[in-house]
């Protein structure tokens, strides 16, 4: 029996702050995380919430029952344990017209945080992240404000890691898949949230400190376009 106590060997895979935070290197995004069994919705929950929370609070849930994807309401799959499903609370003093340009920094904070696991991925502009041309990772960027003062921004970023191909639906096999699938193994899903962190609040700052400057995010998106060079036809709703 040791007499110096135990050394932990490995630790239980849930998205709490105690395990996550020592892949964690930010001053303040998901330095204050709820995580929840389940919820409806981590968007939802984080409206709830954004009031009275500090900027940088995440929400995170195991499973969403009612998980949002941006076109028409429609449902995002997000079946428990497998996923990334979080919202993170944004508060930046801009004007509402500036808020689209979030979404490019959550697409790019999650495509380094792939690369940083040795996978590559790319950006199917403005918000999808996409690898073998299915999508592994949606983003739905929802504002509350009033005239031309935001009272809070959710962005929430739904990544599927650990998915299997019975996870999806028949309507969506062919246009969705995981990052297990890509792979075959399954990943480590607190260090990917960590990692997303990280890079989000490094690409967050000179957003929020330099009146909008997303040079660095640019840079990313552009050399990880998956629409750079390609002919878009845009629909609207
Ligand atoms: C899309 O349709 O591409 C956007 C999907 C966004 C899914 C994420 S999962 C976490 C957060 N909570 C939600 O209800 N939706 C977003």
């Amino acid at each position: 029996m040791p007499k110096n106590g135990y050394k932990l060997v490995s630790s239980p895979d849930i998205l709490i702050l105690e395990e996550i935070e020592e892949y964690l290197t930010t001053n303040f995004i998901g330095r204050n995380i709820y995580y929840f069994d389940s919820l409806d919705s981590t968007n939802t929950k984080a409206k709830e919430m954004a009031m009275d929370e500090e900027e940088g609070t995440v929400v995170v849930a195991e499973e969403q029952i009612k998980g949002k994807g941006r076109l028409g309401g429609r449902n995002w799959v997000s079946p428990k344990g497998k996923g990334i499903w979080m919202s993170i609370i944004l508060k930046p003093n801009m004007l509402p017209s500036e808020v689209a340009k979030l979404t490019l920094i959550g697409a790019a904070a999650v495509n380094k945080a792939l690369e940083e696991m040795g996978i590559i991925s790319y950006i199917k502009w403005p918000n999808d992240i996409v690898i073998q041309g299915k999508k592994v990772c949606g983003i739905l960027t929802e504002m509350s404000c009033e005239l031309n003062i935001i009272n809070y921004v959710i962005m929430g970023i739904g990544i599927n890691v650990n998915l299997l191909k019975e996870d999806f639906s028949q309507e969506l096999v062919d246009k969705a898949t995981s990052l297990k699938e890509i792979t075959g193994r399954d990943l480590d899903r607190k260090r990917l949230l960590a990692s997303v962190l990280n890079h989000f609040e490094n690409l967050y700052l000179p957003f929020k400190q330099r009146g909008g400057d997303i040079s660095a995010t640019i840079d990313i998106s552009r050399g990880k376009s998956l629409l750079i060079g390609k002919e878009i036809r845009i629909l609207r709703e």
